[in-house]
């Protein structure tokens, strides 16, 4: 494979679901990187109604607030469209008209200054993105945790991905965003959870440990979900106090189910070099990682969680990724890429033998 020393500047484009943002990125010739400008747009307040993410308001936003995100993110750069080596834009798996703005907007930019174009699995920008700040050298365990995604891959090198567990039902997100929606917290859901649970008692509900029983590192969400609803319909009124019980016992539900399920996979990879990357929005939450900080301290393996902007979805991760792949000599031609559709669905690495398949909203079940 070859392989580019030179430094190489990016601009990255995400808009898979509601956040539209855009970044400047510039991969140094020792692989070194420097985020030129991240610039992200998220407006919860107009899905807020429907209680989580509406893909027809998302896409339309995306194609009224592009273009500006992506001038202000070369404004901020200090450089113009000449100095930018490629274009990288998300081309799935989420919400597909959202992805199909941007993936369009990234082709004309391309084609208007004759620029190389990366088409950015959603995925892989997610499982690179500690790389911009951290030192994460290949191999390593990623934990995946977004609204969308709950997945623990084997990160052997670039575009080398083994996954070894997924979700069977819902996303590790979408369980905390269903059940702020069911206590009434209001969305974004995981934020409203943990802030409510501040001054809740954990120990109140022994809420189940999901898969207990089941060998490997799939996740399941569904069971703790039908368990807080039948806790909150336990009380004609449930008060501030009941409903700050019942969102602390979920979330400590959940982290623990988080956290046995990647201590399983560690035992997996015996033998590797010992290290856990955190990524996706639910990566911010404090319990989730004080948790997978006591195992990897007991199991002595480093982990690794990039600054919490960078775990949520941005235009960094994305121009990184394809900054990885332009410097790897992966960029594939202009004509193949202007080829591309938009995919709503697009694992990162295929199932294990025999595996079930998972979930999430923008997962195989979308
Ligand atoms: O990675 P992300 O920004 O977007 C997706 O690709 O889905 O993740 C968003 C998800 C949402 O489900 C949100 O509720 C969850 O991450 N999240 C959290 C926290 N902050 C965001 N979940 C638990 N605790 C948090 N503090
Ligand atoms: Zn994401």
């Amino acid at each position: 494979m070859a392989s580019s020393h030179k430094d190489l500047v990016v601009l990255g484009i995400e808009t898979s679901c509601d956040d539209t943002a855009a970044s400047v990125v510039r991969r140094e010739g020792d692989g070194g990187c420097r985020i030129l400008s991240d610039e992200v747009w998220t407006d919860h307040g107009d899905h807020a109604a429907f209680g989580g993410v509406v893909p027809e308001i998302a896409a339309r936003s995306h194609v009224e607030r592009l273009d500006v995100t992506i001038e202000k993110a070369i404004r901020a750069s200090g450089l113009s469209f000449d100095d930018i080596d490629a274009v990288a834009a998300t081309a799935g798996p989420g919400l597909v008209g959202g992805v199909m703005v941007g993936l369009t907007t990234a082709k004309a930019i391309c084609l208007a200054h004759s620029k190389p174009l990366l088409a950015v699995n959603h995925l892989e920008g997610h499982a690179l993105s500690a790389r911009m700040t951290e030192v994460a050298a290949f191999p390593y365990l990623l934990l995946l945790i977004s609204g969308g995604h709950t997945q623990l891959i084997w990160v052997a090198g670039l575009g080398d991905y083994r996954r070894l567990g997924t979700t069977i039902d819902d996303a590790a997100g979408e369980a905390f965003d269903k059940t702020a929606k069911l206590l009434g917290l209001g969305q974004p859901g995981g934020p409203r959870i943990e802030a409510a649970a501040v001054k809740g008692r954990a120990d109140r509900y022994d809420f189940p440990k999901p898969l207990a029983r089941r060998a490997g590192c799939d996740f399941s969400f569904s069971g703790l979900k039908t368990a807080v609803r039948e806790a909150a319909q336990s009380m004609a009124a449930p008060s501030q106090a009941d409903i700050a019980d019942i969102a602390a016992s979920f979330q400590f539900a959940a982290a623990r189910h988080l956290a046995q399920r990647t201590e399983r996979a560690m035992e997996m990879a015996e033998g590797e070099p010992r290290r856990l990357v955190v990524a996706g929005g639910v990566a911010a939450n404090g319990v989730v990682k004080s948790m997978l900080g006591s195992i990897c301290e007991r199991k002595d393996w480093a982990l690794i969680a990039p600054p919490i902007k960078y775990c949520t979805d941005n235009g960094a991760m994305i121009a990184w990724a394809g900054a990885e792949r332009l410097a790897a000599g992966m960029a594939p031609p202009i004509a193949e890429v202007l080829a591309l559709a938009p995919r709503a669905r697009w694992p990162l690495a295929p199932p294990p033998e025999g595996a079930e398949i998972g979930g999430g909203r923008k997962g195989p079940k979308a």
